[in-house]
């Protein structure tokens, strides 16, 4: 695999007992260490690349996972001077919804199939269908099928690979596939699992209606558990290759969204999390009961808090479209120039508006058609109107899925916490709290998803008794750096005028989009 990266320990770390955190993400594997009072000692991350055989495909090898997840893990504890059993508990988290198809012995079949894999429009079709439509699919699972779910995956590999069908024994996902390099245990956590389409999402486990339907066999499914369970303890060959010691608790970890809600202290009703990475996601959670979007525009999945949900609404285009625009028509010059040059627009860039979809889209129109545009070009506008009108696109964008969360009778948004290089710029988070008419606050840590595991680890061997006291830990020892940053009541006037206007754009532009893809 390519070189490591890594970052340096904040502090000594002889003798204290520590917390491992490890994010098999699409990029690479994070192994973080977190001290007991909620603060990261050190960090070390070994990137992974991503491979596209045919158009529309994206795989990795498991293999490459345990490998740089060693690597990741020798070099956090070389690093921070951290000897294997400072180490009391390991928590997993990763990218969600990516298949990993093991045989009899867990040897993996064929490459992991990933959560953006676009091969398997067909199999959402048939999913329905055997549901007996799209309305009983929410209904059960919480949520409509994408291709990028995992279900759609295994019915794709019984169509097209029947001898390595024929071999499938075990289903697990990415942290998973970790869990049982670690532990040799077949266990998923709930969050995860209510990402792979075969959840019945308020039993918070495996749904016997769908696997029937879909003549998925329950053996092929490990027992799932609530984020802080322990699930299984580190081998002795585990614990040979990696330097931690054999018999450390692993627990079951979130997928990468729950954990990273975690991180940030999103796990309670009226907290919401908007991450503005290459996509945008925003994450609201309920308590009691799951909340679904009937027509399945947001994701309902458990949250990695024992006995709460989620909902999520995710925009493909978020950083990814000021990334493509800096890339593509200003490739010489600096980010920090061009937002410089884009504070001297007005708010509203003169009537000009920019659709994000440049990816296609999934919230708030799941359509893989749709496209981006910039609409109102006139010849008074400037670089600075065409780059501030990409952020305040980006930001009715993420508007919308803040009306879906809304609509679903989730509450009032008591906190916006916002993390992910796009939160970094001042003007961003200015347009974006004028747009959202909200005050954004800067989330208590940007170490995202293996911050989050690393939390449910210690939740899980007694370092803090839940999840809510490991947040409110966390948080009391970053009060001090978080930003506050208020809506400005002359923009936000601007805003709500052109709101309307960005919102009848996709329908008015649906048939073009679908004919030019034609
Ligand atoms: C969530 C999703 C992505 C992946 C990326 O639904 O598809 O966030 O988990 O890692």
């Amino acid at each position: 695999m390519g070189s490591m990266g890594s970052m340096g320990s904040t502090g000594s770390t002889a003798g204290d007992s520590l917390l491992l955190g490890l994010d098999v993400s699409t990029t690479g594997v994070k192994a973080l260490l977190l001290d007991a009072r909620g603060r990261m000692v050190g960090m070390a991350n070994t990137p992974l690349t991503l491979s596209s055989p045919h158009p529309l495909w994206s795989e990795q090898q498991p293999a490459d996972w345990w490998d740089s997840a060693i690597r990741s893990i020798r070099a956090v504890l070389a690093e921070t001077g951290t000897a294997g059993g400072q180490v009391i508990a390991i928590g997993l988290t990763g990218q969600m919804h990516s298949l990993v198809a093991l045989d009899e012995h867990g040897a993996p079949l064929r490459p992991a199939i990933l959560w953006n894999d676009q091969r398997t429009g067909a199999e959402c079709d048939e999913i329905r269908a055997l549901l007996g439509g799209r309305e009983r699919l929410i209904q059960i699972t919480g949520n409509d099928a994408l291709t990028g779910f995992t279900a759609p995956k295994i019915l794709w590999m019984r169509h097209h690979e029947p001898e390595i069908y024929a071999c499938l024994r075990h289903i697990l996902l990415p942290k998973d596939y970790l869990r049982y390099c670690l532990t040799g245990d077949y266990a998923m956590d709930k969050a995860d699992g209510s990402g792979t389409l075969l959840f019945d999402l308020r039993a918070r486990d495996w749904s016997a209606v769908v696997l029937t339907a879909l003549d998925i066999s329950p053996d092929w499914l490990p027992p799932t558990y609530e984020g802080p369970e322990i699930t299984g303890r580190v081998s002795d060959a585990a614990a040979g290759v990696t330097g931690l010691r054999a018999g450390t608790p692993v627990v079951a970890g979130g997928g990468d969204q729950a954990a990273q809600a975690v991180a940030v202290g999103a796990v309670r009703s009226g907290v919401t999390a908007l991450t503005l990475g290459t996509s945008g996601v925003v994450f609201g959670t309920t308590g009691g009961e799951p909340l679904i979007e009937p027509q399945g525009r947001l994701h309902a999945f458990c949250h990695a808090v024992p006995g709460r949900w989620h909902l999520m609404g995710v925009m493909l285009s978020a950083a990814g479209s000021l990334q493509w625009y800096r890339d593509t028509l200003a490739p010489d010059v600096s980010f920090d120039a061009l937002l410089t040059e884009a504070e001297a627009a007005p708010a509203g860039s003169e009537g000009l508006l920019f659709l994000p979809y440049l990816t296609g889209e999934r919230t708030p129109y799941p359509d893989p058609l749709a496209r981006g545009a910039w609409v109102g070009l006139t010849a008074r506008h400037t670089r600075a109107h065409l780059t501030r009108a990409v952020l305040e696109g980006v930001a009715f964008g993420v508007r919308d899925m803040l009306e879906l969360l809304r609509s679903t009778g989730l509450g009032e948004i008591s906190e916006l916490r916002v993390s992910g290089g796009g939160a970094r710029g001042a003007l961003w988070r200015r347009i974006l709290a004028s747009v959202l008419e909200t005050e954004l606050v800067s989330a208590p840590t940007t170490e995202g998803a293996a911050f989050g595991a690393a939390l449910l680890a210690g939740v899980g061997v007694g370092v803090w008794t839940d999840v809510d006291a490991a947040v409110a830990a966390t948080l009391a020892s970053q009060q001090d750096t978080q930003e506050r940053t208020a809506p400005d009541a002359a923009d936000r006037a601007v805003y709500a005028r052109l709101y309307p206007q960005f919102r009848a754009l996709y329908p008015a532009l649906k048939p073009t989009f679908d004919a030019l893809a034609e």
